[in-house]
């Protein structure tokens, strides 16, 4: 079987170089809030090109805390409207009911599966605060739009940049375009530690301080807390395998870029709706880092019974929308038509630095055979 992912693989690979860094952390006796983390952020803010990085525990908390900060600066306030995909992960929707706030969706864009600006334009309201933007399966939103709009309408802007790690558009990486960005670095992201982590990254240096003070019980001081904080730590080992796995990530996205590109060359079936390429793309100057390689299909169940029949592992990114998610009932009688339409039709096919010429081909004859 072809693997959809295979973390072991990828992670063999470094295997010296993640001991080394395992043993150097174990043999400091220091743990967390240490010299690993330290140098993690510095080292993951040059790489997005942002002034800031702060690690925290995951990367739902990383949008959830950035939020949370926002409220604390009187910059947003309970009740206030965050226009989010529709189609998106439900970590995005979390972390702004987690703040009281309220999401509005908004449909994708049909051609890259991201937030529509038009959309998003349209469904600004007066009580509309900001704009969380997702840059889904790895190509960056059309973010130029986007600031666009959040600077007409005086809108904050959160990136999940959760799948996007050094992608970027008009040479501008995510997590350098709007007012902060929330990253992942769940051990199957493209920076994917070995275990939860996540960070956030910003050009604002107050919110760089709050998210410090929230992050460590709401405290800027051992022992004195200014908010009700949480503790969210990046910790010490895991800021060691990001770093050793940071060394990696341009030679990974290269790998995952030419995996795409054997695909969108070689796979040829009227069945099958490839994704855009970033060439073809309406936006210009894209380096779409391929976390998730999404065709569609009208028999999608039948397509993955076949594939798995024939030794390629499938998986649904994602089966049900948020709105149609038990956690917001509110939402059930609520119709997303295209958010909908995707959501059934979708399949992710194997993706990752690990696929070799072989496998890859493969995948491309068996998609091509149906
Ligand atoms: C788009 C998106 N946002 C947020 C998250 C949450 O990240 P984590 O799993 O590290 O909490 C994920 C990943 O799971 C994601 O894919």
């Amino acid at each position: 079987m072809i693997p959809f992912l295979d973390l072991k693989a990828i992670n063999a690979e470094y295997r010296n170089e993640l001991v080394a860094a395992a043993t150097r952390v174990i043999d400091s006796g220091w743990y967390v809030q240490g010299q690993e983390v330290s140098a993690f952020e510095q080292e993951f803010a040059d790489y997005c090109g942002t002034q800031h990085c702060v690690g925290v525990a995951n990367g739902l908390d990383a949008l959830t805390l950035t939020l949370r900060a926002w409220k604390e600066q009187g910059r947003l306030k309970e009740g206030d409207e965050v226009i989010v995909p529709a189609n998106t992960y439900i970590a995005s929707i979390l972390a702004i009911t987690e703040n009281r706030l309220t999401p509005i969706l908004v449909e994708p864009d049909e051609s890259s599966y991201n937030l529509c600006a038009r959309g998003t334009e349209a469904a600004i309201t007066p009580r509309t605060r900001a704009i969380l933007p997702v840059h889904l399966y790895g190509q960056l939103a059309d973010m130029p739009a986007l600031m666009d709009i959040a600077q007409r309408h005086k809108l904050l802007v959160l990136e999940d940049a959760a799948q996007a790690h050094g992608a970027s558009l008009d040479g501008r990486k995510a997590g350098n375009w709007g007012n902060a960005a929330g990253f992942s670095f769940y051990p199957g992201k493209n920076l994917g530690a070995l275990g939860d982590a996540g960070a956030i990254t910003t050009n604002d240096d107050e919110l760089a301080t709050i998210l410090r003070a929230l992050g460590n019980y709401g405290s800027h001081k051992k022992y004195e807390n200014r908010y009700q904080g949480v503790n969210s730590r990046l910790d010490e080992i895991q800021a060691a395998m990001l770093r050793v796995k940071l060394r990696h990530l341009e030679n990974e996205i290269a790998a995952r870029r030419e995996v795409a590109h054997a695909y969108i060359n070689g796979i040829d079936n009227d069945a099958l709706i490839l994704p855009l390429t970033p060439g073809a793309s309406p936006l210009t100057n894209t380096r779409h880092v391929w976390h998730l390689f999404i065709i569609r299909c009208q028999q999608r169940e039948a397509l993955q019974q076949y594939l798995s029949e024939q030794g390629v592992q499938t998986l649904i990114h994602y089966p049900i929308p948020p709105h149609q998610q038990q956690a917001y009932t509110q939402w059930a009688p609520k119709s997303f038509r295209l958010t909908e339409h995707f959501h059934n039709q979708v399949l992710s096919l194997p993706m990752g630095p690990h696929l070799n010429s072989w496998q890859r081909k493969k995948v491309v004859d068996v998609c091509n055979s149906l």
